[in-house]
């Protein structure tokens, strides 16, 4: 028995034309890209889980230290009665949260919102019978094509935590921080976790690491294309690469093609020629800096009321109020 519910806003079908289109578009291109919510079908969501305890991805642990750290003040100042949380994956530091919101605060529910199913799912469940008292709505859709799905009932929050952020290119990211703005109500807020611009040294190995989970993770994308679409990349003929922009500060992942190959992909119709060495774009993670996220704040709308930082300045938390 459980007291989670499960909107799914985004069905098999409706991810299946939603790839069609995004692999059209992608590998037609030039330089060939895919968008990275295309890692996280159930073996994506996990191989990120694994990321998560790597030694070289300090992102979820620096995060959630710092959570740990300031959690009792962002109660505090948020008095949120409904928590929506994009994104929300396993929403494993999101019980930090939960639990600083409804101890003595007037939190009543969780709306965790993913593109994967099977994440959002499993997490939804767990978050239900750990905090009995808390409603727990999860709501499966894609946040860059919409946010009118959000339940409302109560002065809300919005949390976006784990770098997510970065994941967007430039362009996407305003629009996706001005349809934030346009579901919020004056003085309601957003709870925003970025990776800050740090040493190259330290970035580029948490997004290339010695046992090779993010590879994998990186090759998911050609299984999750073999499995929908019916396609016949050979994933182990692509090899895993990270490097920094310094110039748009970001990490850049891509699959480098080890021969020329021909790929077919069936259900497109559609023949893809990749020269030996060729690489595809599957993800950036950018980096930001405390100014530059408070002026894209600002423009999309957002006061910022907070922003804290881990002792090395790796990541921040922004609290931000809608205008
Ligand atoms: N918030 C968690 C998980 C981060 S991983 C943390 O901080 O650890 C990124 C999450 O965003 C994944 O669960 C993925 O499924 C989800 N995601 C990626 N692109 C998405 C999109 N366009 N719409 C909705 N969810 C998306
Ligand atoms: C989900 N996102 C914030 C991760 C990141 O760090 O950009 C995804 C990831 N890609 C490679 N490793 C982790």
């Amino acid at each position: 028995m459980t007291q989670a519910t499960l909107e799914i806003h985004l069905t098999d079908e409706d991810l299946t034309a939603a790839l069609r289109e995004d692999v059209r578009a992608g590998l037609t291109a030039e330089p060939k890209t895919l968008p990275p919510k295309w890692f996280y079908d159930a073996r994506g969501s996990e191989l990120f889980e694994k990321i998560t305890e790597l030694p070289e991805y300090y992102p979820t642990r620096t995060e959630r230290a710092l959570l740990e750290r300031v959690v009792g003040e962002i109660a505090q100042v948020a008095q949120a009665e409904v928590l929506v949380e994009l994104g929300a994956g396993s929403a494993a530091k999101t019980r930090l949260l939960l639990q600083a919101l409804t101890s003595g605060g007037p939190l009543k529910t969780y709306v965790p919102q993913d593109v994967s199913v099977a994440a959002l799912s499993a997490s939804a469940e767990e978050v239900a019978s750990e905090f009995p008292g808390l409603g727990v709505h999860g709501v499966v859709s894609d946040f860059t094509a919409t946010l009118d799905n959000l339940p409302g009932g109560g002065r809300r929050m919005i949390a976006f935590l784990g770098g997510t952020i970065g994941n967007l290119v430039p362009q996407e990211r305003a629009a996706f921080l001005g349809g934030i703005r346009d579901v919020l109500e004056p003085g309601e807020q957003l709870l925003l976790g970025a990776g800050l611009v740090i040493d190259p040294a330290v970035l580029v190995p948490a997004y290339d690491d010695a046992a090779g989970v993010t590879a994998e993770f990186n090759r998911n994308v050609l299984h999750v294309l073999n499995a929908r679409l019916n396609a016949n990349f050979d994933p182990e003929k692509f090899a895993h690469v990270a490097l920094w922009d310094a110039e748009n500060e970001w990490i850049e992942m891509r699959l480098e093609a080890a021969e020329a190959m021909t790929v077919t992909i069936a259900e497109l119709d559609l023949t893809v020629e990749f020269a030996a060495g060729e690489q595809l774009r599957t993800e950036i993670s950018a980096k930001f800096r405390r100014e530059g996220l408070e002026s894209e704040l600002a423009a999309a709308g957002f006061a910022t009321e907070r922003v804290w930082t881990d002792p090395d300045d790796r990541f921040a938390l922004v609290l931000a109020e809608r205008r």
